[in-house]
């Protein structure tokens, strides 16, 4: 199965998270309905002194799922602990997770689309009725025990929420998606993040930074560091349009914003199969990577951006990727007008 990031641009970076998270909703930026969904979530548990209900986060990779289980978490005053669907490989490291709640606290389960089914059955009385069932010993002495747990608040995120199994799934009371940003709120991520680098930008620096980010802060993040040192070396420091610009073309990065599996979709759908219609399968085939992956974490981006088009039929390329790539349909034909 494959769950690496969308570009080594989308890498996780430990030190640079941590100084960039938004520790609050008043500093996370976007997202306003998943927001005030939240937020009222959050309000009403707190009025009626009670955990928090159990949360689904899904969406593609760098758009702050985990920042907001870290501002859940602090906005309920609970202790966040953290651990994702592989590193739980028995019964008992789930056991052990569980028992370890204390009332209020947030177990933030990253990619749990990657639970093992066995594990995943152990939760579902955790979740619904804050029970554990646990055998311990083994043979004619193995025995059944039942824990009560403390009300603790389940957190999951995943980039692949179509992975998730039907009895999972219900068990969450909010299923949120997040989506791609817009470019205003990547430039106001932009600035954000320049003022905790202490780098001077100005407007349109950040604008050129934000609209070639894919609309992913952690894109946004990663490119802008990478132009800071251009700046740095090669000008005075500051992140103007033509120096942002520079920088990004001496990175190779894209004029649209688009990363190289975005271009092998759409290659694949202009040259081997005419433009399209094609169904996810083929186009699977044809670049490599799993239907549920192209589905959910790269064409969300390019039908946002006008790039692709989902129909009854399959995916079709619009105009605009036939002339963002500098390609003709294979046999001539006229591309597809839409
Ligand atoms: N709404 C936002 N406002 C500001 N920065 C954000 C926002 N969402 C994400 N980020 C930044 O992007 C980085 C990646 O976000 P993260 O929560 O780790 O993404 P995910 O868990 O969805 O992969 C974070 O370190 C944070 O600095
Ligand atoms: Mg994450």
């Amino acid at each position: 199965m494959s769950d690496r990031p969308v570009s080594t641009l989308n890498k996780p970076d430990a030190a640079l998270e941590l100084t960039l998270r938004p520790a609050l909703f008043s500093d996370f930026t976007g997202q306003p309905k998943v927001k005030e969904r939240l937020e009222i979530a959050v309000t009403a548990a707190q009025q009626r002194g009670e955990a928090l209900d159990h949360i689904l986060l899904s969406g593609p990779p760098g758009l702050g799922k985990t920042t907001i289980a870290n501002i859940l978490a602090k906005a309920m005053g609970g202790n966040l602990k953290s651990t994702s669907g592989p590193t739980i490989e028995k019964a008992a490291d789930l056991a052990g997770l569980l028992t370890n709640l204390e009332e209020g606290d947030v177990l933030f389960i990253d990619e749990i689309h990657r639970l093992q089914k066995t594990i995943e059955e152990y939760l579902y009385p955790a979740m619904e009725d804050f029970k554990l069932d646990i055998i311990i010993d083994q043979g004619p002495n193995a025995r059944s025990v039942r824990l009560n747990l403390p009300r603790f608040t389940l957190i999951g995120a995943t980039t692949r929420s179509g992975l998730l199994t039907a009895p999972l799934l219900t068990r969450f009371g909010m299923r949120e998606r997040l989506d791609y940003y817009v470019v205003e709120d990547m430039e106001k991520i932009v600035v954000r993040s320049a003022r905790l680098l202490n780098v001077e930008i100005d407007e349109k620096g950040a604008h050129e930074i934000a609209r070639r980010s894919r609309g992913t802060p952690r894109i946004s993040n990663n490119l802008l560091r990478r132009v800071r040192d251009f700046a740095q070396v090669r000008h005075d420091g500051r992140i103007t349009a033509q120096v942002a610009d520079l920088a990004l073309a001496m990175l190779e990065i894209d004029q649209n914003g688009l990363d190289e599996m975005d271009k092998r979709i759409l290659e694949a759908i202009i040259t081997k199969f005419g433009g399209g219609p094609v169904g996810v399968s083929s186009l699977s085939v044809a670049v490599g990577e799993e239907p549920d992956t192209i589905e959910e974490v790269y064409e969300p981006y390019l039908i946002m951006e006008g790039y692709l088009m989902r129909t009854s039929q399959g995916r079709v390329a619009t105009e605009l990727s036939f002339k963002t790539l500098g390609l003709k349909p294979a046999g001539g034909a006229q591309p597809k007008l839409l």
